[in-house]
């Protein structure tokens, strides 16, 4: 071992022991696929990974059959035959709950349900918890929860809450990849919405800083003239929800952005986004950025939706069934269609999975009362390959929405979701041709409700890797947790 190396294991094992963790004598690594994905393309090939678990470089079979003549010592070869090899999904919208109402999830569960489901991150939201991620007290709080419970990385986003703009600062230094808030009753009482007077403030407080402000997007609108189906008031029929929530009201409050994205120097993200005809009024708003000479990613200004909007739609829900309640809601097969449109035309950014879990008391057959959330951390990449695939999209898409597109968001962008030379090695052999049905004995999150009961999915992970390191396999997530907090020291 060259001294180098020794310097390295010596980093390593140190890095590893402080943490806790078993500390493993660790080989150069040699992943093989036939189909090697990355957002451009797909060949045959395979990736190189270091000690430390970075990637050192992604290498086509004609450079693989050479490096194996000459360097065959040392490397420990994980060959996936005709398994996809694909970066992981990094997962932006996660709410685990935990602590508070652990009962719901926690991270134990939930990162284990992301291992099983090929992601390698997930991002969690500031509320559900209790506390909510609103103060650095909160902050820290929420931490120590996790800490020793991360079966995948764990980044933590930020909330805003009427006043908490003196903790802003101090929240973006201690590692938080942005802040959340919402413009309309957030369904806790502890998480307060912001009104246009608390985003003056919010906006004035973050002018020109790195951080993002993303946004969920409904405004209250006084009349409901203009929804769909509003032929009912029976609240077991879907319908009565749906009409409670038209359109219009993530329009206004996406108007009601666009006058501060006009302003101020903020990164502007509107999280799961329903209502197709938001995009166009976020691409106006961004064009505006950027022809005044903004020069952040997508101008600043950006948008994911989830995987429900791109796989259900309003017409298929049966009465009673509240495990298709969210809010935005899911909207007819038309809007789903044209989804999908701009989803082709990449002009939306990323998809999550809004994974909002809750127990089973609360999924009621009354849609207006019961909590509003789908479960789906475990289920996003075979969600979007088996409605992608049914429109003949490549497996470049599927990295694109729910890699690549989601690490940008959160910062991670040089770090994660991306199969390049000095990230971190997160991988996942993906099975495009395989499929599966969704059972309560497969789901690995706490409750197992889910909108997707029964249905077969197409597109299967066989295997999760966090830093090279198995994380998952053949229907099992590993024991130790080797996942970490994405956070600053403070
Ligand atoms: C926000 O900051 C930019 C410079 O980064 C400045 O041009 C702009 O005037 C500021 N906006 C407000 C409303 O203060
Ligand atoms: C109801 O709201 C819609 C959308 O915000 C608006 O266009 C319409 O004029 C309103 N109708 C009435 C009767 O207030
Ligand atoms: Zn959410």
């Amino acid at each position: 071992m060259s001294l180098y190396y020794l310097f390295i294991f010596i980093l390593l094992v140190s890095e590893i022991s402080c943490r806790g963790f078993q500390i493993e004598n660790r080989e150069r690594q040699l992943f093989l696929s036939r189909n090697v994905v990355t957002e451009s393309g797909e060949f045959d090939g395979g990736v190189l990974v270091d000690i430390n678990g970075k990637i050192e470089g992604v290498l086509t079979r004609e450079s693989i059959i050479e490096l194996l003549s000459n360097d065959e010592a040392s490397l420990e070869v994980i060959d996936g035959g005709n398994w996809a090899l694909m970066a992981g999904g990094v997962d932006s919208h996660v709410h685990v709950n935990e602590p508070g109402r652990t009962t719901w999830e926690g991270y134990v569960t939930a990162t284990r349900a992301a291992a099983a489901g090929g992601f390698t991150t997930i991002v969690d939201m500031p509320l559900n918890s209790v506390p909510p991620t609103t103060t650095m007290e909160n902050f820290k709080i929420k931490t120590s929860s996790a800490r020793e419970e991360a079966y995948v990385d764990v980044a933590f986003w930020g909330g805003i809450v009427p006043g908490n703009e003196v903790e802003l600062k101090n929240l973006i230094n201690a590692g938080v990849v942005g802040f959340k808030g919402f413009l309309i009753d957030s369904g806790v009482s502890e998480f307060p919405n912001v009104d246009t007077n608390d985003l003056d403030k919010i906006f004035t407080t973050l002018n020109g800083t790195n951080t993002v402000l993303a946004f969920h997007a409904e405004y209250p609108i006084s009349n409901g003239s203009q929804c769909e189906g509003c032929d009912s008031t029976d609240p077991f029929l879907y319908n009565t929800y749906l009409a409670s929530r038209p359109p219009e009201m993530e329009l206004g409050a996406v108007s009601l952005l666009a006058k501060y994205i006009a302003k101020y120097d903020v990164h502007v993200h509107v999280v799961h986004v329903s209502a197709a005809d938001v995009i166009p009024l976020l691409e106006q708003a961004r064009e505006q950025r950027i022809q005044s000479g903004s020069t952040r990613w997508r101008g600043g200004v950006t948008a994911e939706t989830c995987g429900h909007y791109l796989t259900l739609s309003s017409e298929q829900i049966p009465p009673g069934h509240s495990e298709f309640k969210c809010s935005p809601p899911i909207r007819s097969i038309t809007n789903k269609l044209k989804l999908w449109e701009y989803i082709r035309d990449r002009r939306l950014d990323l998809v999550a999975s809004d994974h909002s879990p809750t127990v089973a008391d609360k999924k009621t057959s009354n849609f207006m009362s019961a909590w509003g959330g789908i479960s789906s951390v475990q289920f996003g990449l075979s969600l979007f390959w088996t409605e992608a695939k049914a429109r003949g999209f490549s497996l470049s898409a599927l990295s694109h929405y729910l890699s690549s597109g989601p690490a940008h968001l959160v910062g991670l962008g040089n770090q994660k979701g991306a199969l390049k030379a000095g990230y971190d090695a997160d991988l996942v052999f993906f099975d495009p041709d395989a499929s599966f049905v969704v059972t309560p004995d497969i789901i690995v999150y706490k409750n197992k409700i889910s909108p997707y009961m029964y249905r077969v999915l197409n597109g299967k992970v066989m295997q999760t890797f966090l830093r090279g390191q198995l994380i998952y396999s053949d229907g099992e997530v590993l024991e130790t947790p080797k996942g970490q907090l994405l956070v600053n020291a403070f």
